[in-house]
């Protein structure tokens, strides 16, 4: 049996919050619950991506091991799958040259995240315009055949897909196989100003912050003025939707009845979702989340992996060299 391999990345470009936590970590703690006979998942931090925007230029190297330890401290299985840096495997950078040398500019400028840039004049660098052609390499370094990403992301995995072919075609080899996407259909998670959650609009509900804080988030979470006797539509309950977003059913269908029965009231409801946080971000994993940080701590726990997927990356580059008579 042939074993699927499955990749993701994940931007360090702030703090992780409530959202990352539904729309991209949860799913990805699922995927690699696998069973490695039969899928290997790689996941990354694409920190190097944090580079392509002037703007939102925060501190790549920081967050990286924020999202790394976040990632190990909520048991992602680094014994079974794979856990790196983008920027720890410098022939990705090489197969970027090799890959530009097969794609032809017009086919950049289709593509959605520079022409937004170009409409809200952002003046868009090169590494922007490069960027599909950076997620390509991330994706065939490894040769993955399932890709599981949020819509947002589609139009990069078709031009992967693109990529992967005409490299093929232009070099009249097989050297990589043709990724798929797995278009994620996650609900996006309103912030307590109703604007998706983002760091960008600083209305989040932060992972791995202190208690205090995430209190006062929590307290803060705007709700309507029902009072307690009053049955309540869990769809238009903030306060039930980032219980969901913390992924127990059982909490979660708990709150939904009680907010139909009424006798419930908003406070109630902020109670039981401080409890629900504090059942996955318990202390023992906030301990683990404050270790893992380290440089230290962390080359230590990903060397491994590191040396795995290297390795596979060094096989790909020389794939592609040999493919171009180089
Ligand atoms: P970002 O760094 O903001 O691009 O977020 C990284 C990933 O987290 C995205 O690709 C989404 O999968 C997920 N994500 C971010 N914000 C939200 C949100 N408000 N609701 C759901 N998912 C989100
Ligand atoms: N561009 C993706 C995002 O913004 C992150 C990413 C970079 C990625 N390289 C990738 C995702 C390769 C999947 C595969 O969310």
């Amino acid at each position: 049996m042939t074993i699927q391999r499955i990749l993701t990345g994940i931007q360090a470009t702030g703090e992780l919050h409530l959202g990352n936590y539904a729309g991209a970590i949860l799913p990805i703690l699922e995927f690699a619950k696998a069973n490695p006979d039969e899928q290997e998942v790689f996941v990354f931090c694409a920190d190097w991506h944090g580079l392509t925007n002037k703007d939102k230029f925060e501190k790549p190297g920081l967050y990286r091991n924020k999202v790394l330890a976040c990632l190990l401290a909520l048991g992602y299985p680094v014994d079974k799958h794979v856990l790196y840096t983008q920027s720890s495997i410098p022939e990705i950078l090489e197969m970027v040259w090799y890959l530009s040398s097969s794609i032809h500019v017009g086919i950049l400028e289709r593509n959605v995240t520079y022409k937004d840039a170009l409409q809200n004049n952002k003046l868009p660098t090169v590494a922007l315009f490069n960027y599909p052609i950076l997620m390509a390499c991330d994706i065939l370094a490894v040769k993955a055949n399932m890709v599981p990403v949020g819509k947002d992301q589609s139009q990069h995995l078709e031009l992967c897909a693109d990529f992967a072919k005409s490299f093929n075609h232009m070099t009249q080899t097989e050297c990589f196989p043709i990724p798929k996407a797995y278009l994620q259909d996650n609900p996006v998670l309103p912030g307590n100003d109703g604007r998706k959650m983002s760091k960008s609009y600083g209305n989040t509900l932060e992972l791995f912050a202190d208690l205090k804080t995430v209190q006062k988030q929590i307290k803060a979470i705007k709700t309507d003025s029902k009072s307690r006797e009053e049955p309540k539509d869990p769809s238009d309950c903030l306060v039930y939707q980032y219980m969901q977003a913390l992924g127990n059913q059982e909490s979660t269908a708990y709150m939904a009845d009680k907010l139909r029965q009424g006798n419930y009231g908003y406070g109630d409801a902020k109670a039981d979702l401080w409890q629900a946080y504090n059942a996955v971000f318990t202390p023992e994993k906030y301990a683990l989340y404050a270790e893992l940080q380290q440089d230290s701590v962390l080359t230590d726990m990903l060397a491994e992996p590191l040396e795995k997927v290297r390795s596979i990356v060094v096989e790909t580059t020389q794939h592609m060299r040999q493919a171009l008579k180089f």
